[in-house]
């Protein structure tokens, strides 16, 4: 073929070049269409899953749901098998809405995956029914004693799907890219409410039954319950709190501007589409800050700070029901699209409603976080577009996704001008809407509707920060940077507190003075910075792990008791991982770290333990 071509005529050679391009290009085609997906067994061309109902009972003393998942499908010519992961569900049979039973099957179990589960149809069947119960250990579900729990009289269940963990308590296509709308019936013990990512109850009734119905389609990860002695509280109109009673006053004085930032979101890029949105706030375990699962972001209690200084987390888990809920990364190869654009809204929406000077503090800390981790981090896991495959997606959760994100949309805003910039994400969203996005199609949507003048795939497929990255302006964090080097070169706490008025600031200037000490602190300046400042008896989880960092880098004794409290009494990851990372790099410190370790895994979501497994070397099954 090769030899004979260059005999032939010009005029024919053209058209046999293009014959074998279109077939090339259809073939081509062909591979993207059935290229695995990174993370799932599911084939979604095939059978897709449409509608998931749910049927299952909460019990606490088995430590287990157990009950039914009824699917609604869509299958496409000739396919007689649907693919679903699963992950350590023990199933009983699968039938068709007949009650006729489907022969099943689970795969090889893969340590990251799961399994899957193949189960093969008949011609008619277009809803399956998968009867199981999930185990004690499921990954996604943290089963909490009365004594972990706030009140500490009733025990507590929450879920975490995001990214992979949907598996470990329901089958389903576990992957961003197929989206299903979803109804449950909830049975739970009598004196406990049930709430989930969907239409919820607010008040608990006698006979433990609740059900909920999810009319606009999310993909699995998005899936989430919450069990326990909950109780309700409205911030306005559209949106409201639960907690545990002893939290909720608390945490409803926290999130007063809740209603004012829904209001803000809306201006900036259109209607929220989830009709009520709410906030339920969980027990300290919570391994993040903030889930945002629909219509009901899940909380951490750490952001309650009392005084209203961490309230950005409302707004970045409030912007993703846009960026992430709406508009959707495709795998978790493109999660930038869900975070770094979830950062930018969240900043708009802060500077909306606390002015620019609040929102560019909270820009600074981003990028020098950025700037600090990129030199940790293999080049190849700075690009904006990942590679995961054969890897936890959850390794993807670093600062690029987030904050190299933001400062690519951000150097996308100034290159174009905010006024042309905001027309064209509200269009982006609103046209996108209910739709899985990969980095390759929002590349090709710039290029249709911005064409912005700079180099887009620098930032994409290059490593670390390129040249254009955005000019940050702050002087209130460059003034509170300039009073840690005063510090450090010898003025006194007392002066300092005086000199730079620091009665007044902010959580954002101490977590920049403390960052700006840094490393090298003697103990005499850590004992004088404490009894000034009273950092060791801070209520403030944010400024207790930035002191953290320096009570084990001096070794200040007076620290490590509260150092020990600090990671017993909570369990969300990004305070655990740098705390015991840096205590495990100190003379004699690992042994101490894993003493503190074994008294506090027990209380911690399987999320943040398999993350302290590994820093500290501990195998998860054979304990400390
Ligand atoms: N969706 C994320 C949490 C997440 C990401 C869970 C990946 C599992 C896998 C959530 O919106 C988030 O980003 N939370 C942050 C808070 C935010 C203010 C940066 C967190 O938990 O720290
Ligand atoms: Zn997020």
């Amino acid at each position: 073929m090769l030899n004979c071509c260059h005999r032939l005529r010009p005029g024919r050679r053209a058209i046999q070049v293009l014959i074998s391009f279109l077939l090339m290009s259809l073939f081509a085609e062909r591979l993207v269409a059935q290229r695995p997906l990174p993370h799932s067994v599911a084939r979604p061309s095939e059978v897709s899953v449409s509608h998931l109902h749910l049927d299952l009972r909460v019990d606490f003393e088995k430590r287990t749901l157990s009950g039914s998942a009824k699917l609604k499908l869509q299958r496409s010519d000739g396919a007689y098998q649907l693919w679903l992961d699963t992950q350590g569900l023990a199933i009983s049979k699968v039938t068709d809405v007949d009650g006729q039973k489907l022969p099943w099957e689970l795969s090889r179990p893969d340590i990251q995956l799961g399994q899957g589960l193949s189960i093969q149809l008949k011609a008619a069947t277009n809803e399956v029914v998968i009867y199981y119960s999930t185990r004690p250990g499921a990954a996604a579900l943290q089963w909490l004693t009365p004594e972990q729990t706030t009140e500490k009289r009733h025990p507590f269940l929450f879920t975490q799907s995001q990214a992979i963990l949907a598996r470990t308590w329901v089958p389903c296509q576990d992957t961003p890219a197929v989206r299903m709308t979803y109804s449950a019936n909830i049975k739970v013990p009598s004196e406990l409410l049930a709430v989930m990512s969907a239409a919820n109850p607010q008040k608990r009734n006698d006979s433990g039954e609740y059900s909920f119905q999810m009319n606009q389609p999310i993909p699995s990860y998005l899936l989430a319950l919450a069990v326990g002695d909950l109780v309700f509280e409205p911030l306005g109109q559209r949106s409201g709190v639960y907690a545990e009673p002893s939290v909720l006053k608390k945490a409803a004085w926290e999130l007063a501007d809740t209603e004012r930032m829904i209001d803000a979101a809306e201006k900036l890029y259109g209607p929220y589409r989830w009709d009520r949105y709410d906030v339920i706030f969980l027990p300290s375990s919570f391994p993040f800050g903030g889930m945002e699962n629909p219509r009901l972001t899940f909380a951490t209690p750490t952001i309650l700070a009392g005084d209203r200084s961490l309230v950005a987390l409302i707004a970045h888990e409030l912007a993703h029901s846009w960026s992430g809920n709406l508009v959707t990364n495709a795998t978790w190869n493109d999660f930038w699209l869900n975070e770094g654009f979830t950062v930018y809204f969240e900043q708009r929406i802060m500077e909306a409603v606390y002015g620019r000077k609040y929102s560019e503090m909270l820009a600074k800390l981003s990028l020098d976080g950025l700037k600090a981790e990129i030199q940790e981090l293999d080049a190849r896991d700075t690009w904006l577009k990942l590679d995961l495959a054969g890897r936890n997606p959850d390794d993807g959760m670093t600062s690029i996704a987030y904050d190299k994100g933001y400062f690519f949309l951000r150097m996308l805003e100034e290159t174009v001008g905010r006024k042309q910039w905001d027309a064209f994400l509200k269009n982006y969203f609103d046209q996108n809407a209910f739709k899985s996005m990969t980095t390759e199609s929002f590349l090709d949507y710039v290029d249709m509707h911005l064409q912005p003048d700079a180099d887009l795939r620098a930032w994409v497929y290059g490593p670390g920060l390129p040249d254009n990255v955005p000019v940050v302006k702050t002087q209130e964090l460059t003034r509170a940077g300039k009073a840690a080097l005063k510090f450090k070169d010898g003025t006194p706490a007392d002066q300092i507190a005086s000199a730079f008025e620091t009665a007044a600031w902010t959580t954002h200037h101490w977590n920049h003075f403390l960052r700006t000490l840094g490393q090298g602190l003697s103990l005499d300046q850590m004992q004088e910075l404490d009894s000034q400042f009273k950092f060791t008896a801070s209520g403030n989880a944010e400024i207790t792990k930035d002191w953290l960092m320096l009570v084990i880098d001096s070794g200040y004794e007076a620290g490590y008791g509260r150092l020990r409290e600090f990671l017993t009494e909570q369990g969300r990851r990004k305070f655990l991982q740098p705390l015991y990372v840096r205590l495990a790099e100190t003379d004699g410190g690992l042994k101490r770290a894993r003493d503190i370790y074994r008294n506090a895994r027990p209380g911690y979501h399987s999320v943040s333990a398999q993350t302290i497994d590994e820093i500290l070397g501990v195998e998860a099954s054979q304990g400390l």
